[in-house]
């Protein structure tokens, strides 16, 4: 036992005080200068807080919290020690004053020592003089480090202990229940942090992995779609041009040799006007797959023919600003920013209820931006990812948009707002 010494977070502060501490005995000056303590601990509470909330490095907002720290006590030495949760560990993560020997050194098991009790019981510990503990972990450290009053409060967030905050001075001396209690502050406020940053942290993991998923479907998409159009290409189309040419040749051979039964000529020519049709779909869904007007229009082009195809049949009016500029992108770049278009040009059929959409391009120094507004109902884009109405996901559209433009290492961004219309821009850099 630590000489019973430990103290709960609101339970009195004991302890000798053997010289060094500090003891007032005028109750006017004591007055005063608790007055004073009281609106120091304040001011560092407050500095604290907002350390927190401005910084955003994890290292620096606990050095801070070390520095203030020791102020306030007149330490000369600290540091938090961070929770291992794999292998239930403390080992230092910021220090001041301590030597690098003593913080690489200084790691111990959670319950064990000082800081492993107040890890594991989420109780402070006060000591007039650590170098006089007898079940002290690592005394020789200690001695040799020159501590000797010690104090050591858990910081704590959503009642799990991630740490612990370390204050200590080279004088033994008394600490009161008000520096215990502004400690106590102090590391819920760092707690806090500390808690905060590594769900953030969890949160970039998860988006980094969202979006390395969603990359690998783009890519695999585009690879399928590559795939499946060669093959209608190279097959299917052609059998059905072969079979289209030898029908109409049958009816020129009919015609040609006097046949004249009439239901065979008409069912003929029926056959022949679908195998026409069905070529045409089949053509149709190969160039949806694969953009071959990207090939045989150019760029600007094909975006002009792919959303007047798309949204006139709708009455939709267009108006497009595409004028005097060109386009120098990389085939790849073409095809995901054409794929984009069609994302964003489908929404608009889709969803909007538009009755006239811009497409506008501009060349912005190094970079082409690709803009389509249109004058529709509008949407809240907050909920882009979330269920809609019919409980079904939807929003995968626009973030694969977001990610396609991310892959060729541009922008999307979309703003609308119901009632209001959509804008949604496209921006890539260019090399
Ligand atoms: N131009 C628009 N006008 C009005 N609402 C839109 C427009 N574009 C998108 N939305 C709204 O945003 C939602 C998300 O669009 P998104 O393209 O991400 O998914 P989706 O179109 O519902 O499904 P998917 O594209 O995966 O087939 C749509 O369901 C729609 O409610
Ligand atoms: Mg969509």
């Amino acid at each position: 036992m630590l000489n019973g010494k430990d103290h709960p977070a609101t339970g009195d502060v004991h302890g000798k005080n053997p010289g060094g501490g500090i003891v007032l005995t005028d109750p006017a000056v004591r007055e005063k200068s608790d007055a004073r303590k009281s609106s120091d601990a304040l001011l560092i509470l407050s500095q604290i807080t907002s350390t927190v909330s401005a910084l955003s490095e994890l290292d620096a907002i606990l050095g801070v919290g070390v520095e203030k720290t020791l102020e306030f006590i007149g330490g000369s030495y600290g540091g938090i020690m961070l929770l291992d949760k794999g292998n239930q560990s403390l080992t230092y993560r910021v220090y001041k004053g301590l030597s690098d020997e003593f913080a690489r050194r200084m790691s111990v098991k959670l319950g064990e020592g000082v800081n492993g009790r107040v890890a594991s019981t989420g109780k402070a510990i006060l000591l007039d003089d650590i170098s006089e503990e007898p079940e002290v972990l690592h005394s020789d450290l200690i001695r040799t480090e020159g501590l000797r009053a010690f104090i050591s409060v858990p910081l704590r967030f959503r009642g799990a202990v991630l740490g612990v905050l370390n204050c200590a001075s080279p004088q033994v001396r008394h600490f009161t229940e008000n520096d215990m209690h502004l400690l106590h502050s102090i590391g819920d406020q760092l707690g806090f942090a500390i808690g905060h940053f590594r769900l953030h942290e969890r949160l970039q993991e998860k988006r980094e992995r969202y979006r390395d998923v969603a990359r690998q479907v783009i890519t695999a998409q585009e690879k399928e779609k590559k795939r499946i159009s060669q093959e209608l290409h190279d097959e299917t189309s052609q059998m059905l041009a072969a079979l289209t040419l030898n029908l109409k040749t049958l009816i020129e051979m009919a015609r040609i040799s006097g046949f004249k039964e009439e239901g065979f000529m008409t069912l003929l020519t029926k056959v022949h006007t679908a195998a026409v049709q069905i070529n045409n779909e089949v053509n149709r869904i190969i160039s949806d797959l694969r953009p071959t007007l990207l090939d045989s229009l150019g760029f600007i082009p094909a975006i002009r023919h792919y959303a007047e195809s798309s949204l006139s049949p709708l009455d939709i009016k267009i108006s497009f600003d595409l004028a005097g500029v060109t386009a120098p992108l990389s085939p790849e770049d073409e095809v995901n920013l054409f794929r984009w278009v069609q994302g964003i040009v489908g929404n608009i059929a889709q969803h909007s209820q538009a009755r006239h959409v811009v497409i506008a391009l501009q060349r912005k120094s190094n970079r082409l931006e690709l803009r389509i507004d249109d004058d529709g109902v509008g949407f809240d884009v907050s909920k882009i990812g979330q269920m809609n109405n019919q409980k079904r996901r939807h929003g995968l559209g626009l973030i694969i948009a977001k990610e396609r433009m991310k892959l060729i290492g541009g922008d999307c961004s979309v703003r609308s707002q119901p009632g209001k219309g959509t804008t949604v821009i496209a921006m890539i850099p260019l090399s």
